[in-house]
């Protein structure tokens, strides 16, 4: 049997932050509103930088947290729905400006939840035998994409990124990964990018903007995210009260808030750093654990849970001993 366990962690996040005051000036909203609804104090946004340069900046600290060599990392995976090409991946380029040997390395999105798909599949990977040690890294910068004359949107989104090199364990750390999606609900949560080409007319594309129904994503989150909890620790015949953490994707406080009062989990158990950073989409989860580890609230032994959803929807999940 072979297992898995993380083996480092690493975050970047741009230096230039927007407090709520700074977007009053933007749009029609306020500093009372965007804490009371969001928790959101500020997020930090990219001005000079791109989603590659996040994610090397998180990956050099995830791999040196890690002592994993450059050379014995043989699996590459970036989450994203921030890409800076189409193609190439961002992964190509992480394994450029990282000097990996020849690796295997692709891209996924899954929005928000992308970072624990990238998991479940980094961790099937290594635990089928075929891969021994990989480099799972969330990185966005979602205000490329916002509307900013959209208060209804762009008061919740920052760029960040997280990484987590992953491999063999003696111990069964990653125990369980779960995924899921629902492609009905689909709409609720977009960004266009490819409009339709007529060769003759050749009408010039123009970049959407993230569009969303925050009542129906608030709806849904609130009720997949407790239910992973729940499904995870029935998967592993445990109850909530061996859990010493809860590290959810950072939407939304009153998300976070509402899930923890369903699992009547302590609120002081469910890391929160959204004040901070806003909602990183794929990047939330990595960079909530790596900045949970580095401040000593996650420490080697805790068994903890993270979940995260998205767009699509998606959502995912995972139980660990770390
Ligand atoms: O990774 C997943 C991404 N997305 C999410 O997780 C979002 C989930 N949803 C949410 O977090 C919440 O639904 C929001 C924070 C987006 C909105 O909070 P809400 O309590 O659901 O507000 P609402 O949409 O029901 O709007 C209430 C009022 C409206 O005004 P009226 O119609 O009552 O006059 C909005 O126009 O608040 C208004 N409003 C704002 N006011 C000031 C909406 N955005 C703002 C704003 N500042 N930024």
């Amino acid at each position: 049997m072979i297992y898995t366990k993380i083996k480092g962690t690493g975050s970047y996040v741009p230096k230039r932050f927007l407090t709520n005051d700074d977007l009053a000036q933007i749009v029609d909203t306020n500093d009372e509103w965007i804490r009371t609804r969001t928790g959101i104090e500020k997020r930090h946004i990219v001005t000079d930088e791109y989603t590659i340069d996040l994610a090397e900046q998180a990956a050099l600290e995830a791999l040196e947290s890690s002592h994993v060599a450059k050379e014995d990392i043989d699996l590459v995976i970036v989450a994203t729905v921030t890409p800076d090409h189409y193609f190439p991946g961002i992964a190509q380029l992480l394994q450029k400006r990282l000097g990996l040997k020849t690796v295997t390395a692709f891209d996924i999105n899954a929005a928000c939840s992308g970072f624990l798909y990238a998991l479940q599949i980094a961790d099937k990977m290594i635990k089928s035998g075929a891969f021994h040690n990989a480099l799972i890294v969330g990185a966005e910068t979602l205000t490329r994409l916002t509307d900013w004359s959209d208060r209804n949107t762009c008061v919740l989104f920052g760029d960040a990124a997280g990484a987590m090199v992953i491999g063999t364990s003696d111990y069964d750390s990653i125990r369980t990964v779960i995924t899921g999606s629902d492609g009905d609900d689909n709409s609720y949560l977009i960004c266009d990018n490819v409009d339709l080409k007529d060769p003759y007319t050749n009408e010039k594309s123009t970049q959407d903007h993230i569009h969303m129904n925050g009542r129906e994503v608030f709806k849904f989150a609130t009720r997949i995210m407790p239910q992973m909890v729940r499904d995870l620790l029935e998967m592993n015949k445990m109850s909530i009260d061996d859990l010493d953490y809860i590290v959810a994707h950072q939407a939304n406080l009153r998300i976070i808030d509402k899930a923890a009062r369903d699992l009547n989990f302590s609120m002081d158990k469910m890391y929160v750093n959204i004040n901070e950073y806003g909602n990183t989409s794929a990047a939330s989860v990595p960079l909530a654990i790596d900045e949970a580890i580095r401040k000593g609230h996650l420490k080697r032994g805790d068994q903890f849970v993270t979940v995260a959803f998205g767009g699509g929807f998606t959502w995912g999940g995972a139980l660990i001993t770390y």
